[in-house]
């Protein structure tokens, strides 16, 4: 593969015999050829405005493709057949976001994310929750993948065998346009998953590329021996050890095939630019179902190159940009928002108006998890201070718990800052989380815990992870303490549903054959309803006080118009277990203070905050002045 800049040279010599017009030009007359009535103005328009950029974002990567041209015809081909496809409903809010591009930056925004089986049982029983999900606030729904995997082992369907069925367990492709249509009358988003860095080993693709279909032999990539595997296995990371050590598979007939995550899972090969186009026809093809939001899965280990670790390249982000340019072009309000669980530096190289808008944000997460540890905020106000800004017009999602491990991918030079070495904080977090170390509250399972390199991760569920149902009587607030940084901190706040209600870890996966091997499943537990209804019946349960303290905090968010936006600034309080950053839009401000203690902890802040304000949280006068008690894990809205 050739470097990036080499690339560019190339690309410079080749725009002068190719370029965006003539290919625009082309397209124009086939479809004069094909006796189609002209080609509606609002495509040519986007196509003409975008083009440049597409050609040159692709000519990046695939200079050497000997049909480059034909390519380019057939990618426009792609876009204008699904522009076509796309239901008027879609096109109409193509034009009202485009009136509005950055409305998901809005302090109305709050998310929710479930498994559709777990949840709700199939997309109807997803329906019939809409009024719930409307009554907790949500604007933004991210459905657990649902098309066609494997019965038996498919990673919770990040295994995909097909992204145009929906897996008949949860219903059909019909059901999901009902589906998508009520939750955008509802005023949800959809969210999605867009997995394509790998397919499921049952996928027609990859069925046809190992039986040696020459269309299909370079979809994967399939080595007959050792050698190369070898090679590459020399710098990249083991992501599932447990499943398999290094990043190749053995196939039925001794060949060995790139998998990332399980051997059931192909990893698609990019360096082959019939790759992007089929993928790309699939991604608008799940927007054209009604998904507002594509989260974009796995995104660091796209493209492969010998001697690197294979993560985080430049052709990754050349290629989501590309991604994202045909999406302006034949589907314009879709969003994308990363999934890149890395280093801090690398997390923030995806987030861009052409790239990805929106981006989980998981040092913030798996700090949150470190402070509630520790008792200490300095890690977690680093962050907030120096790596919290992105660009104005993106979002972060914040988020307490997904339906992954917790990973601890802080920056080892931030915390040297305050004299933690890295690989004794994440043992001890480990140590913590799993309950090994004294007095931990929490109830974690280790999740792909590498005795190579000492390396482990954390599993469970947030209420289990703090402690709920044990002897400690601050579960709770810790929940709330947790919730309340993901909803202040500028971005979109994302519920992993059933933690409003404080579901337990469920050890029950280890008798399925299916999850035994993965306990991730611990904490994707099936919906209880009767914790729903203790939620609504018993007013002193702890289930309620959870329940009403979230929603209370929703509403107020809702409220609270210097919420919106990415803007923060942290502020001394002058004590290591209280944080303090205020929040300001336009004439609007407020200031955030929280005690990640179980003690109560004095605070003193400038005298320029000296003076009293409103919390809003509890709606009482609060005067500022030296030496300011919180009560443990209390925390304020000031106004
Ligand atoms: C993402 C998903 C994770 C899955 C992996 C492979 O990281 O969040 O659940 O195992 O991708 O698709
Ligand atoms: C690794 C990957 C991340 C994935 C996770 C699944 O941390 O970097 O993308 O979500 O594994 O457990």
């Amino acid at each position: 593969m050739l470097s990036v800049d080499k690339a560019i040279a190339k690309l410079i010599q080749k725009n002068n015999e190719f370029d965006a017009d003539k290919a625009l030009a082309a397209f124009i007359q086939t479809q004069k050829n094909l006796g189609a009535n002209s080609v509606p103005r609002e495509f040519l328009a986007r196509l003409k405005a975008q083009l440049p950029t597409l050609i040159q974002q692709l000519g990046n990567v695939y200079v050497d493709y000997p049909a480059f041209e034909l390519y380019i015809q057939n990618l426009i081909a792609t876009m204008y057949a699904s522009y076509n496809e796309r239901p008027s409903a879609l096109k109409a809010l193509d034009q009202k976001r485009a009136k509005n591009p950055t409305w998901f930056q809005s302090q109305k925004m709050v998310g929710g994310v479930c498994y559709v089986d777990l949840y709700a049982k199939n997309l109807s029983g997803i329906r019939a929750q809409i009024p719930y999900f409307k009554s907790l606030g949500l604007t933004y729904l991210h459905l657990m993948p649902l098309f066609k995997a494997p019965p038996l082992h498919n990673d919770g369907g990040y295994a995909v065998s097909s992204y145009r069925e929906v897996n008949p367990q949860l219903g059909s492709m019909v059901d999901l346009n009902i589906l998508a249509d009520e939750l955008r009358e509802a005023g949800i988003s959809l969210v999605l998953d867009f997995i394509f860095n790998h397919t499921s080993n049952e996928h027609e693709w990859a069925q046809k590329c190992f039986a040696g279909d020459v269309d299909f032999q370079d979809f994967y990539l399939i080595y007959p021996d050792r050698t190369i595997p070898d090679l590459f296995e020399k710098n990249v990371r083991e992501i599932f050890p447990e499943e398999h050590p290094g990043a190749f598979s053995q196939l039925e007939d001794g060949r060995w095939v790139w998998t990332t995550f399980h051997s059931y899972q192909w990893d698609l090969n990019y360096a082959n630019p019939n790759v992007f186009l089929a993928m790309a026809c699939e991604m608008l093809f799940i927007a054209n179902q009604g998904a507002e939001v594509l989260r974009m899965d796995a995104v660091a280990f796209l493209w492969k190159k010998m001697g690197s670790d294979c993560e985080n390249l430049p052709e990754v982000h050349t290629l989501i940009q590309a991604f994202n340019t045909i999406a302006k072009i034949a589907a314009p309000s879709l969003l994308f928002k990363s999934e890149a669980i890395v280093h801090p530096d690398d997390v923030i190289k995806y987030i861009a108006k052409g790239e990805c808008q929106l981006s989980y944000n998981p040092l913030q997460m798996a700090l949150l998890w470190s402070t509630l540890a520790t008792r200490e905020v300095n890690l977690l106000n680093q962050a907030l201070s120096e790596r919290n800004t992105i660009a104005a017009d993106c979002s972060w999602v914040n988020y307490v718990r997904s339906h992954d491990d917790i990973g601890w991918t802080f920056s080892d030079e931030d915390a040297e800052k305050f004299a933690i070495n890295g690989y004794m904080h994440r043992e001890f977090l480990n140590n913590f989380y799993l309950g090994r170390f004294p007095g931990s509250f929490a109830q974690g399972v280790p999740f792909q815990e590498n005795l190579k390199n000492g390396d482990c991760r954390i599993s469970g569920t947030t209420a289990s992870l703090v402690g709920l149902g044990q002897q400690d009587n601050f579960a709770i607030e810790r929940i709330l303490a947790l919730y309340n940084i993901v909803m202040t901190t500028g971005g979109i706040p994302l519920i992993y549903l059933g933690d409003e209600v404080g579901m337990l870890n469920d050890l029950g996966y280890v008798n399925d054959e299916a999850k035994a091997a993965d306990s991730r499943w611990v904490h994707r537990v099936a919906k209880n309803p009767l914790l729903y209804k203790e939620a609504q019946a018993d007013k002193n349960s702890a289930t309620a006080k959870l329940f009403n303290g979230l929603k209370h905090l929703i509403t107020l968010r809702k409220k609270t118009k210097a919420l919106a936006g990415g803007l923060l600034k942290t502020i001394n309080t002058r004590n290591a277990s209280v944080i303090a950053y205020s929040r300001v839009v336009e004439d609007e401000s407020v200031l955030v203070i929280a005690n990640f203690s179980e003690n109560p902890q004095r605070i003193n802040l400038d005298d320029s905050y000296s003076r009293e304000m409103l919390d809003l949280v509890t709606n009482k006068h609060v005067v500022i002045q030296q030496n300011l008690t919180i009560a443990p894990y209390h925390f304020m809205w000031l106004k």
